[in-house]
């Protein structure tokens, strides 16, 4: 299985405000671009917090993606849209999360929540495996995924990559600066230390307007 994660941040790393407000870095065109990249995969991970403050389909959209062309973006080959559906996964500790909104009603998503303490909601809940993440995307493997979308935030892809799950890394830098210490960035967690720093290579580098989309390639630890 293929595991990329696609977010927006700001100059200075930040993926959200100190208050963890939802905030969208990015212009219209960055948000397009999420479509293409949601098209690639066949699954979307998001972390509760992140649920919480958008718990709206991760699903393609054809039309932003037709619009990115006709804007002239570089990068806009998808496979075929028609008839598919995207597993929308959440990963939650146990705080409560949204029971309503247009995830549970597009036909296109197929929600699946994994949580470590027992929970109702309006679609299937799973226990978080014992081995964690790792679990969760063995589940997903044997449901049939093959691309799996992280769409953040900080927390859940700071773990993925600490356990050297995550293949491939795409960030938008926009040009915006949004500071506050302890403002959420595109990886938080305890952070890796002097020496364990984790190593990429760069895939891609698409310049458009005032915008950098870089595709980076996770080098495996040591
Ligand atoms: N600019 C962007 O591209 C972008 C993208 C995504 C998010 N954001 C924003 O950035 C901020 C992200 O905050 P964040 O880093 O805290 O979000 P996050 O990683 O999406 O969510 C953290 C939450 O995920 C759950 N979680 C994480 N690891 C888990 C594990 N191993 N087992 C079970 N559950 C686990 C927990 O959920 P519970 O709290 O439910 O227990 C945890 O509190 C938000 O403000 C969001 O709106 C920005």
């Amino acid at each position: 299985m293929k595991v990329f994660s696609n977010n927006a941040v700001s100059l200075d790393g930040r993926i959200a405000t100190v208050a963890y407000d939802h905030v969208e870095p990015g212009s219209r065109v960055d948000r397009a671009y999420m479509s293409v990249l949601r098209a690639r995969a066949d699954a979307v991970l998001v972390g509760g917090r992140t649920f919480r403050n958008w718990p709206l389909p991760l699903v393609p959209d054809p039309e932003d993606i037709q619009w990115l062309k006709e804007a002239g973006f570089p990068d806009t080959e998808v496979p075929d849209l028609e008839g598919r559906s995207w597993w929308n996964v959440v990963v939650s500790r146990g705080q409560k999360l949204p029971t309503e909104g247009r995830i549970f009603q597009d036909h296109r998503v197929r929600p699946l929540f994994f949580s470590g303490t027992a929970i109702e909601m309006p679609a299937e809940v799973l226990p978080m495996p014992e081995d964690g993440l790792t679990g969760v995307i063995a589940e997903l493997q044997r449901r049939g995924v093959q691309n799996l979308l992280i769409e953040g935030g900080g927390d859940l892809l700071f773990q993925l990559v600490e356990a050297e799950l995550v293949d491939e890394i795409n960030v938008t830098i926009c040009p915006r600066l949004i500071g506050g210490k302890g403002a959420p960035s595109l990886i938080d967690g305890v952070g890796f230390g002097a020496g364990k720093m984790r190593n990429l290579s760069i895939d891609a580098l698409i310049r458009f307007g005032d915008e950098l989309y870089g595709r980076y390639r996770v080098e495996r630890a040591g």
